[in-house]
């Protein structure tokens, strides 16, 4: 379990989305995508901003922004026409503690004692009315956590709702305390990142959030918010140091309504030069907004970094992904990369290895065969196997159990 947000995501499962058919992600505390262009990795990310847009905004607007529903469904002339999401989180006995503190909403004790499981989806089909959607079902569960052995709460487990014409999700949660818990909880579980240094430069209008944005450019926001934390700052700025030499310090400010960075960086023994923003490498701005979106507050509880090699030297990659690694105990995080350079490094262990392959007019997802987890194992490694193009894969995709949205879904 996460320290930071007291939320563990545990899977997605997904049908009927772009090109995957069918597909379930498994979550471990650091995560890898690879696989071929097109294969399908940015859709899994876009997948879980997807079901937080629906929430935190509305579906219909999830979907105009994906250019609707029928952009988004799968397209294949088998499958039947209809996109169904699921995301499963544990949540810790710490959050359920404060949100009763923060909220005044009773929540029942044995859930409080052991935490809860909880599964949240939606099933959406093409309709003929203005909206051109129709919700067939929104469903959620809640449990506590397998092995719980004291006392079983009393509330029912499970609640849906089927086709309503215009429903706006979510709809459920409405005068119920424990859902409303799980919906506040998956709203702010998930960011994420493709950052680009071009947005970071523009040294928006000073803003209060502390909560970084997809592009990052509102880094300098974040890094106000967190440098007044000594211990970050300084954790920031070591790594920072690792990958740009000479850095020695960063600091924001502000100058005619903007927000700015400053660098420090070493001249000679003894002489400090100043630079901006708009003066630092790509490869630095996008190294400094991957480690605040590590160490942003309140931390999400799964980062998605798209590409984490990007305008990276190869030895800065190493501080990065220790960056990741040491980050690990306060977010999950979801990686997606090409390179054998990243996937080189200790924490990118075989087990944590989703390897996506487009065949056939759809994208799977599978795990390495246990040959490969052998061959990949030290000295080797997963980046040297991707190098030899040996990541060999199990016979199986992951894929949504037979029967698991037919009775989610009550059908
Ligand atoms: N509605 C759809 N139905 C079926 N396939 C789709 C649909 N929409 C997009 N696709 C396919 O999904 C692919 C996009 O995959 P995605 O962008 O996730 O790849 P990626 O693994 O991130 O690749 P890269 O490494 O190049 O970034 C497209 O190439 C397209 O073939
Ligand atoms: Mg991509």
């Amino acid at each position: 379990m996460n320290d930071s947000s007291g939320i563990q995501i545990v899977e997605l499962r997904l049908a009927g989305f772009r090109a995957f058919e069918n597909v379930r992600l498994r979550f471990d505390e650091l995560t890898v995508l690879v696989g071929r262009n097109g294969a399908g990795k940015s859709t899994l990310i876009d997948a879980l901003v997807f079901l937080r847009d629906a929430l935190t905004d509305s579906l219909e607007n999830a979907l105009t922004r994906r250019e609707g529903l029928s952009a988004l469904l799968h397209r294949s002339s088998k499958t039947a026409k209809k996109l169904s999401i699921a995301l499963t989180v544990r949540i810790s006995p710490a959050y359920l503690r404060a949100f009763t503190q923060r909220t005044g909403l009773v929540i029942e004790p044995p859930y409080i004692r052991a935490g809860i499981v909880a599964t949240y989806g939606f099933q959406v089909t093409p309709s003929r009315t203005a909206k051109g959607f129709r919700v067939e079902h929104e469903s959620i569960r809640f449990d506590t956590p397998e092995g719980h052995a004291g006392p079983q709460p009393q509330a029912p487990h499970r609640y849906h709702f089927f086709s309503r014409e215009g429903l706006s999700l979510p709809l459920l949660a409405i005068g119920k305390p424990s859902l409303q818990l799980i919906l506040d909880a998956l709203k702010t579980s998930v960011r994420a990142y493709r950052l680009s240094p071009e947005a970071i430069r523009l040294e928006p209008p000073i803003g209060r959030t502390s909560i970084l944005h997809r592009n990052g450019d509102n880094a300098g926001d974040v890094l106000h918010s967190i440098e007044r934390n000594r211990k970050e700052l300084s954790w920031i700025t070591r790594h920072l140091a690792a990958i740009t030499p000479g850095i020695s310090r960063l600091q924001s400010g502000t100058a005619a309504g903007r927000r700015l960075i400053r660098f420090f960086q070493q001249s000679g023994k003894s002489t400090r030069v100043r630079f901006d923003i708009r003066d630092m490498s790509d490869g630095t701005l996008r190294c400094l907004a991957i480690l605040l979106a590590l160490r942003q507050s309140p931390s999400p509880a799964l980062v998605c970094i798209e590409e984490i090699e990007d305008s990276v030297h190869p030895a800065a990659l190493s501080v990065l992904l220790d960056a990741v690694d040491s980050s690990t105990r306060r977010c999950q995080v979801l990686l997606t990369s090409h390179s054998p350079e990243a996937l080189s490094h200790p924490s990118v262990t075989p087990e944590r290895i989703r390897v996506i392959q487009w065949r056939n007019g759809r994208s799977q997802l599978f795990r390495l065969s246990t040959g490969a987890e052998e061959m990949s194992r030290p000295p080797r490694s997963v980046g040297k196997l991707l190098r030899s193009n040996a990541l060999f894969t199990a016979d199986e995709p992951e894929r949504v159990e037979s029967d698991f949205f037919t009775r989610f879904f009550g059908l």
